[in-house]
This record gives structure tokens, sequence and C-alpha cells, in this order.
């Protein structure tokens, strides 16, 4: 299910994904701080597996207390955990399934899974397409494998249609119109110029006063920023370029004169803009038109502004580089599109880990009972207490199918008995089905999950509950009182700023 989130303003958010909502949320206490920080670092390793990641730092720190009430040292159940993460980590490898890191239906199986939980679930082979052909276009083969980075993806979002209406785009989307009406609307085999400073007359820093004492002085000053404007334009249009692509702002004047000389200018546009398309048209970003030479120039076969939906947005196709790419993401509304772009995120993200690390694991909680399984035999091995935090972590391990079988209504006892007979009859993928309601093999129902996902849930898990269990006691500031307004500094004297 989702989760509405109602911000203080009352902003509503509606999502699933584990780390929007605990980047929502207004979290207190310092421990709970350090989950949110778990679900983040999870988002920003792997992209996916927040929920679960936080699912089971939760688990481990409940475990953890069980043994603390039976007068287990601290010290002794984080050694425990610490053994039980690594030997996990070992076993994860052990089970996990070698993939060809370019085997696309495999990695549409991976996608289609990540965003099966979510809103998109029904668009899951759309979506699950789009990003392995994102993610394959951007990939760069290496001595070792494959580079991917899903920052070279372009993913912009437009409220308006459906879902299904969401494309994939080769090329770059700006989210900006032509400045000027006066503009072609489509340039063939563009020479962009990628430009960093403003086309605008600079203002001075301080204020300055001109007194001017007839019309003449007055006109005489506007045609001379006229004339820098003009000349600016000018060394755009000598150098050779026919598009220009500004961050920062384009002055009305400019504007006329680049419309005069039939060049396309898009102004405003984001930093990480500029920089695809620095590497999606070969071009260089140019802070002083004075250097500008026709060597700076990028290209593409097409730049042309389209509509989309109400809004007007310009397209760059055709590029140099091929490896640039942009998913337009549609839905019916500005939330849909929101957590639509989260799902799309979420697919890109496992797709790299894929493509990057070619090895998967079947999910619905089937490499977790397995894993609970194997420590369990492990702990038995072990000498001493730490033996009991073994086991602990396989519990908390174990935690994942539950949660998964709760969330799909089916017995939990049932299923823990159930999961564990088939494990010990050696049916290692055997997971939750939530959507059947039954425990079944999930390598044969094409659930499977990237090993990276897991690697780094079980890493950042066991770490943050290693940390939050290794502390006894919470030394907290008292809270600052300020007496009296507070006051801004130039008004501050000496008794001001006192608290
Ligand atoms: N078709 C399926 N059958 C069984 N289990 C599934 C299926 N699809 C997904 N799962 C399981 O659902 C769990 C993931 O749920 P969910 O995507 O809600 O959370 P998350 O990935 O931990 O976090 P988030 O996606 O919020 O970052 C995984 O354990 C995955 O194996
Ligand atoms: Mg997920």
């Amino acid at each position: 299910m989702d989760k509405m989130l109602v911000d203080g303003f009352g902003d509503v958010t509606i999502t699933n994904d584990g780390a929007t909502i605990l980047d929502e949320m207004e979290v207190q206490h310092p421990a709970a701080k350090m989950l949110v920080e778990v679900a983040k670092t999870q988002d920003d390793e792997v992209g996916d597996g927040t929920t679960t990641a936080v699912v089971l730092t939760g688990e481990l720190l409940g475990k953890a207390e069980q043994l603390l009430e039976k007068d287990v040292h601290p010290t002794i159940v984080v050694d425990g955990y610490k053994i039980a993460a690594e030997k996990a980590l070992e076993l994860l490898d052990d089970i996990a399934l070698k993939v060809d890191p370019t085997d696309k239906s495999m990695l549409k199986k991976i996608a289609a899974v990540s965003v099966a939980t979510k809103m998109l679930a029904e668009y899951g082979d759309q979506v699950g397409d789009f990003a392995v052909r994102a993610v394959l276009e951007v990939a760069e083969k290496e001595p070792k494998g494959y580079r991917a980075d899903v920052d070279d993806i372009k993913v912009e979002k437009k409220p308006g249609e459906s879902i299904s209406d969401t494309k994939l785009i080769q090329g770059v989307l700006l989210d900006k119109e032509v400045v000027h009406p006066g503009m072609p609307k489509r340039v063939e085999n563009a020479k962009i110029v990628l430009l960093n400073c403003p086309l605008e007359v600079e203002k001075t820093e301080f204020d300055a006063k001109l007194n001017i004492k007839n019309p003449d002085q007055m006109k005489a000053f506007l045609d001379e920023e006229e004339k820098m404007l003009r000349g600016m334009v000018d060394k755009i249009a000598s150098a050779g370029a026919n598009v220009a692509i500004c961050e920062k702002g384009i002055d009305d004047v400019a504007q006329h004169f680049l419309a005069k000389k039939g060049v396309l200018a898009v102004r405003r546009v984001k930093q990480s803009d500029l920089e695809k398309l620095v590497k999606a048209t070969g071009g260089r970003v140019v802070t002083n038109l004075d250097d500008l030479g026709s060597k700076d120039l990028g290209s593409a076969q097409l730049v042309e502004e389209r509509k989309v939906g109400d809004d007007k947005m310009t397209f760059v196709e055709g590029c140099k580089n091929p490896k640039a790419v942009t998913i337009l993401v549609r839905g019916g509304t500005q939330r849909i599109v929101d957590e639509a772009e989260r799902a799309v995120h979420d697919a890109l993200c496992v797709v790299r880990d894929v493509v990057v690390n070619p090895k998967v694991v079947a999910g619905g909680g089937a490499p977790e009972a397995e894993i609970a399984k194997r420590l369990r035999t492990y702990a038995d091995k072990l000498s001493g207490r730490e033996q009991l935090a073994v086991r602990a972590f396989a519990e908390a391990l174990e935690s994942v199918p539950m949660a998964l079988a709760e969330n799909a209504g089916l017995d939990p006892i049932d299923t823990q008995v159930e999961l564990r007979t088939k494990h010990e009859h050696g049916a290692i993928w055997a997971g939750v089905d939530p959507f059947k309601g039954k425990v079944a093999d999930m390598a044969k129902q094409n659930v499977y999950e990237p090993l990276a996902v897991k690697v780094q849930l079980i890493k950042s898990a066991s770490e943050a509950a290693g940390m939050i269990l290794k502390i006894d006691d919470v030394i907290a500031a008292s809270k600052m009182e300020m007496k009296g307004p507070p006051k801004g500094p130039e008004e501050s004297g000496e008794e001001a700023g006192e608290y």
C-alpha cells in the first residue's frame, strides 16, 4: 500500500518509497535519525531496497533488545552481529546467480520487480524496457565489465496524458521554450553554443548615478547598451552557431538580434542539463564570449521546440554522442508523475546495479530466508555468547519474508513454518508470493533482484544497528531558549543575542 504524507503546509506526497517517506517525516529522536540515514545510503548506493533496509535495522535492534534483557552485554551483540553480517555477505555471494550484464530479458525482469511494489506496477514491462534501453545506452565497456551512471540519464516529468504515454527520447530534453517568437522552432544540423554567461548588459555591483543633461546623452547611453548586446550576438553568429543554450538570462534586445540572425535560443537552463549537453553534443561551456570559437560548438542533428501537454519543451536529438537519453514521465496528475518518477529512478538503479555487478538473487524474501537458515547452521558451530547474536541476526533477516507475508494477508506463523520447511528441503528460492498469497519458488516466478541491493542492505543495517547498540547514554544540549524576540545583526547591541 502507498502512504499519503501531509506536511505542515498541507502539501501532499503519495509514495511507497521508503527513503521518500522517511525523508518527508520530521524525525526527532537521534537514533531514529540514523535509520533515516540508512534509507538514504541505501537509496544513494543502490537505489532500491530502502524499506527493507529500515525494516531490517529495526528488527536487528528489536532482537538485540531481547538479548540485552537476558543480560547479554551490548558489545557481545555488536560483535555477534558483525560476525553474522560478514558471514551473510559470504553466503549471499555463494547463492547469487551470475548473469550476462547485457541480457535484456533478465534486466527487464529486474526492473519490473523493482516497480512491482509501486503504483507503476501495471506498466512494469514498459518501464522495464525503457530503463534497460536507457542504461545500456549510457553503459560503457571497461576491461573489467561495465560502467554506468544513472546521472547520465535525464528523467523529466510533465503532468498530463497517462503513465502509458511515458516516452524514451534519444537525446536531451530541456523543460524550456524558445525565448523569442521570431526565432526558428526547428533547426536541423544544429551547431550549439553552450553558455554560462548572461547575454545581458552586466549591472554594476554598486549603485551608480548618471546625470543626463540632454536627450542625446540618453540615446547614446542606450545605443551603447544595444551595441554591446549586438556585439555578443555577433560573436555567437560568427562562430557559426545556430542554436544558443544559456544557463543565465538573455536580454530582450539580445533575443531580438538572435532572432534576426536565425539563432534558436533557450535561457535559464539548469546547470545539470548543461553538463549533459556537454557530454551529448561534444560542445564546451563558454564563460566568456571573447573566447568563443567554432571548436567550442556542440552538434546535434535536430533541435526543436515541441508542445508537451500545455507547455513547450526543447528537444535536442541525434546528438554527436549517442549516449544521451531522456525519459519523459507522464501521468494524470502532479502526484502521479512524482511517484512515477521515483519508480523510474528505482528501475534505472536496479538495472545499473546488475549491469555493473552482474549477479542476482531471487526476491520475495527467498534469499533472506535461505541466509537465515545457513546462519543458524553456522551459529551452531560458534562457541560463546556471540552465537545468540548470530541467531538473532538470522531471525531478523526472516522478518523480511514475514513482512511480505503480512502485507499479503497471509498468516505469518504458517508462512514461516512452510518457508523453513521448504528451505530445509533445499528449495533455495522459496519465498513469499504476495499476489498469489502462497509460498512459491521465486526464481520460477521470474522475481529477481540485484545482489548489490541485498549486499548493501545487510551492510548498512548491521552497521547502523551496531552503532546504535554501542551507545549507552545520550547527552543532549538543553534546548536553547530565547529571551525576547530575536534581533537582526545590524540592530543587535550589547544585550542582544542573549539566550
Ligand atoms: N512479484 C513479487 N513477488 C514476490 N515478492 C516481490 C515481488 N515484487 C517485489 N517483491 C519483493 O518486495 C520487496 C520490495 O518491496 P518494496 O519495493 O516495497 O521495498 P524496498 O525495495 O525494500 O524499498 P523501496 O522500493 O521503497 O526503496 C522485495 O523483498 C521484493 O523481493
Ligand atoms: Mg523496491
